[in-house]
């Protein structure tokens, strides 16, 4: 199947005649938006009077910001620093506002993610987080011409912060959605009116899809040409059961920011994926399926109010992921070793659990992946959607993998919307 693609590594490979090839006709290029995945947006922040430090070591250190704006997220140097740490952890958790009914920032702290609209900010310029981040994509998109800023955009997004369902306050997303819509305008009219391809990797994938979903339809068929959506299920991962239990015993700073902000909700498997019939979490006691994450919830730590957030503002958000009704390709690894089953068998949910494996990407089960075929693919309103399942391919492979980039990037340049078959490429490997 990969053979009869364009092959555009190779290309890459003699980069300077395909530069000017490139540079000839940039104007051929319809322009792209990319959303990567968590963590992969740094934020910067700013103190003011209301701030109220943790310690006086904490109040020494935040003396040198001055009012000014500073990078909050991710400064390596101050988290790897033990006296440091815990004082960026402070400024970066949330807190539930009881009264507005949403989750903000510290009184005193005031946030904003880092070059928005550019690549730039991405957190692809750390080397360990260059193929997670969209740092080769990005790349291998330049080498075809693309320039950030004039045909490129990135769309870095708060990353603690959720989309959450319709009726539910949620000041970020809102904001959020008003400024990607002015950059997708922007975009296409910067490119001559040409709509606009939207690609997201992992996490990005339920911010652009919700964004999509909440945008009226006729502004979305006039300025989404593609939505490339990379290594996001339609349901979540079981994976991501550990991240929370995890973080509710683990007393190191980053924990304490991940247990208090709401997207440690979003990719927890879902209802609507997972059945009532397959425990994801076994204890000797009791086994909880995606039906019981409430009970899981609570029985791994979280205090009462906690869980009801989970049930008004991420569950409905979960049980209503659909299709975005614009041309939409899937993309996604399968066949590698992943996490099906955690067992804590004494029910001690602060240890590391016995893994159970299944099929999926390494991170999100083949479930997951599969009810995109169902969930989007299947929806009469769906015009064209197509699926891609690469065999052997881990969850970052996707975006940085050699035959998979490939494969992103001939997806990413489609011309034309022919649907022939909705699901394609889908080779199961027989054994794990
Ligand atoms: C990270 O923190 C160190 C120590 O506080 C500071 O010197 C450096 O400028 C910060 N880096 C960025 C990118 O702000
Ligand atoms: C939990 O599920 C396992 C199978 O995964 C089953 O063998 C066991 O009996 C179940 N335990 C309870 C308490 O229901």
């Amino acid at each position: 199947m990969a053979t009869q693609l364009p092959r555009l590594l190779p290309l890459l490979l003699f980069l300077p005649f395909f530069h000017i090839a490139a540079s000839t006709s940039p104007s051929g290029l319809h322009p792209v938006v990319l959303l990567p995945d968590t963590t992969c947006s740094q934020l910067e922040a700013r103190l003011t009077d209301a701030y109220v430090p943790p310690s006086p070591q904490c109040a020494a250190h935040h003396k040198d910001h001055d009012g000014r704006w500073f990078r909050l997220w991710k400064n390596t140097t101050e988290l790897d620093d033990p006296a440091v740490a815990p004082c960026v952890a402070d400024q970066l958790r949330l807190v539930f506002d009881h009264v507005a009914g949403d989750y903000r920032n510290v009184p005193g702290v005031e946030t904003r993610v880092l070059d928005f609209g550019s690549t730039r900010g991405f957190l692809a310029d750390e080397p360990a987080n260059r193929n997670r981040c969209m740092g080769r994509l990005v790349e291998a998109l330049e080498e075809l011409g693309y320039r950030d800023g004039e045909n490129l955009f990135g769309a870095p997004y708060d990353f603690r912060q959720s989309p959450v369902a319709l009726g539910q306050p949620c000041r970020a997303f809102s904001r959020y959605r008003q400024r990607l819509r002015a950059l997708v305008e922007h975009a296409s009219r910067a490119n001559g009116d040409r709509p606009v391809v939207l690609v997201s990797h992992s996490e990005g994938g339920y911010f652009a899809l919700e964004f999509l979903n909440r945008s009226p339809l006729p502004w979305r068929r006039r300025h989404i040409k593609h939505f490339v959506m990379a290594s996001t299920g339609a349901g979540g991962f079981v994976r991501f059961m550990e991240v929370v239990a995890s973080c509710v015993s683990d007393v190191s700073p980053l924990a304490r920011v991940r247990r208090s902000v709401p997207s440690k909700f979003t990719p927890l498997p879902s209802p609507k994926v997972f059945d009532r019939d397959t425990p994801l979490v076994v204890t000797r006691d009791k086994n909880y399926t995606a039906h019981d994450m409430p009970a899981f919830l609570a029985a791994a730590g979280l205090p009462e109010f906690e869980v009801t957030l989970y049930e008004t503002r991420e569950l409905p958000m979960a049980m209503n992921f659909r299709a975005p009704v614009v041309p939409t390709t899937c993309i996604n690894g399968i066949g590698v070793p992943t996490a099906e089953k955690l067992v804590y068998w004494d029910g001690n949910f602060g240890e590391a659990p016995e893994i159970v494996y299944g099929d999926g990407d390494g991170l999100v089960n083949s479930a997951s992946i599969l009810a995109l075929d169902t969930v989007i693919g299947d929806d009469p309103m769906q015009q064209y959607y197509k699926s891609i399942k690469i065999a052997g391919m881990y969850h970052a492979g996707v975006i940085s993998d050699g035959v998979a980039l490939e494969r992103l990037i001939s997806e990413i340049l489609r011309e034309s919307f022919v649907q022939d078959s909705k699901k394609v490429d889908y080779r199961r490997v027989a054994q794990l």
